[in-house]
């Protein structure tokens, strides 16, 4: 079953394929470049998919040769201090916003994915990456630096050193080199790359939904805190898997040698 949301979005073609949703860029004459009005589309779409329970797994990718080429350079020449203050707020808050969505978000990097596209690849899930796609932080060259939280996720993912070696320099990170940094988690021949997301987005699906919601939460709640309330905060999260339907479900198919059919409850 697919359904197609696209006429409710300009720039975002949003789509439905049984559990899980797909968000592709498509601006192409930008190359996917965010303005704000893509901004405030790919919000909306987050609200409905914080809200939507017959989604499990989303796919965020874009048409074209791009993934997404950035911030749009056009507005971020044109806008007052206060105005650019406020887009790069909203972004942000946005790409925030998918960080935390209750339920696993990969990216699959088709094509350039460069500044705030390489910043809004990084707060989803996991990467799997076009072997011929380039992604980098180059906003040093505007005379601007990475507003969208790559100066805070790019160490997080790496280290300091390798963060500021890219961003300083604006150098572009080749698929080979991000697979070895651990920025992207899988490298795949283009005309398979949606091939093999649709792979890992089918595995994810024939998890326990609530434990791959709760495992993202206990991850991304840890990495901002220190460990022993991180800890602390897995076990309730652990407590909250075990009083679930799907752990009953899961632990009896496995011990009857069958596929598990989780519901997520
Ligand atoms: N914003 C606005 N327009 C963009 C854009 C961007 N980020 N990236 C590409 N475009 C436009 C180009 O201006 C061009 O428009 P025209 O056809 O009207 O001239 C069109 O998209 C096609 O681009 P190119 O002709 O440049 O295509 P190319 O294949 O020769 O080069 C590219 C591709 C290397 C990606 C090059 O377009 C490029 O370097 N783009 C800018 C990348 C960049 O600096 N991104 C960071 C933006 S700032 C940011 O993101 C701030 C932040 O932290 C949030």
């Amino acid at each position: 079953m697919s359904t197609v949301n696209s006429a409710e979005y300009r720039h975002i073609i949003f789509e439905k394929r049984g559990r899980t949703a797909y968000i592709t860029f498509n601006r192409p004459k930008a190359l996917n470049a965010m303005n704000s009005e893509v901004v405030e589309e790919l919000e909306r779409v987050a609200f409905d998919l914080e809200r939507d329970p017959d989604v499990w797994c989303v796919v965020v990718t874009g048409a074209g040769k791009a993934f997404v080429a950035g911030a749009d350079i056009e507005a971020l020449r044109d806008f007052t201090p206060a105005e650019g203050r406020a887009f790069n707020l909203h972004g942000q808050q946005v790409i925030n916003r998918l960080e935390k969505l209750d339920k696993p978000v990969i990216c699959a990097i088709n094509g350039y994915a460069l500044g705030g596209g390489l910043e809004l690849a990084m707060a989803c899930d996991f990467r799997i990456m076009s072997e011929n796609a380039k992604i980098g932080l180059p906003e040093t060259a505007l005379g601007i630096f990475p507003g969208w939280g790559g100066t805070q996720r790019l160490p997080r993912l790496t280290n300091a050193g390798c963060a500021k070696y890219y961003i300083f320099t604006g150098e572009y990170i080749t698929a080979q080199r991000a697979y070895e940094l651990g920025v992207v988690q899988e490298i795949a021949e283009p005309e398979r790359l949606m091939e093999r997301t649709e792979e890992l987005a089918a595995k994810l699906l024939e998890k326990g939904p609530v434990a791959v919601r709760m495992a993202k939460r206990a991850i991304n709640e840890g990495m901002e805190t220190g460990l022993t309330s991180a800890i602390s905060f897995d076990s309730e999260a652990y407590a909250t898997v075990f009083a679930t339907e799907d752990r009953v479900t899961g632990t009896t198919a496995f011990l009857k040698k069958e596929k598990p059919v989780f519901n997520n409850r």
